[in-house]
């Protein structure tokens, strides 16, 4: 598909519309990719996020960017991976799909033709989400919701990503 992107490298320096935040429920700041986010976007995000008291599981909020290139942050929490047997995929998949919902809001609030958002890899970092079901969850989930109005930028920060991401949207295989 033409308008989903595989991208090698650091969310926090894309000149995009949005990109999304791996937040936790607390939407406070912590490592990974959400604690490069607040420590890049500045001491104001934080300010802002304390007046959205949290965010469940599978939800997303939208936040100013500040300090950052991008214009919008939407931070969505994702599920901690367990065993499978605790709906992990739905809430992955209900990720995806906020974070979209959100972003056809902000596309037509500011009468945009084409917004671009871009996604880390959910969940498979602290939260332990195997790479390779999340990337299919990502993957399967955006196909079958974004319209041609939407560019999607998967940003792997990590060559696994990468190669699970590179093969699932282009069928390409890095060896
Ligand atoms: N740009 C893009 N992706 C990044 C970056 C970055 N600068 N830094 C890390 N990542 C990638 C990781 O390599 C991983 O693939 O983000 C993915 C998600 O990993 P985490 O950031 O650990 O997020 P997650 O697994 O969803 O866990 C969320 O971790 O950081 C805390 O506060 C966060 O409690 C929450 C939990």
């Amino acid at each position: 598909m033409k308008n989903i992107i595989v991208f090698k490298g650091d969310i926090t320096n894309l000149n995009v519309d949005i990109i999304v935040n791996a937040a936790n429920e607390t939407l406070l700041g912590g490592g990974g990719v959400d604690g490069v986010i607040h420590r890049k976007a500045g001491k104001e995000l934080l300010e802002e996020c304390k007046k959205l008291n949290g965010c469940n599981t599978g939800e997303a909020k939208m936040t100013n960017a500040y300090r950052l290139p991008c214009d919008k942050i939407i931070h969505t929490v994702g599920p901690i991976y367990r065993d499978g047997q605790y709906n992990e995929k739905q809430l992955l998949e209900s990720c995806y799909k906020n974070c979209i919902k959100l972003a056809k809001e902000y596309q037509k609030e500011n009468k945009l033709n084409i917004v671009k958002i871009a996604f880390p890899c959910i969940s498979t970092g602290v939260y332990r989400f195997p790479k390779d079901l999340a990337c299919e969850i990502a993957v399967n989930t955006i196909k079958k919701i974004i319209d041609d109005n939407i560019v999607v930028v998967f940003v792997c920060y990590e060559e696994i990503d990468y190669q699970l991401y590179m093969k699932e949207v282009h069928n390409i295989e890095i060896d």
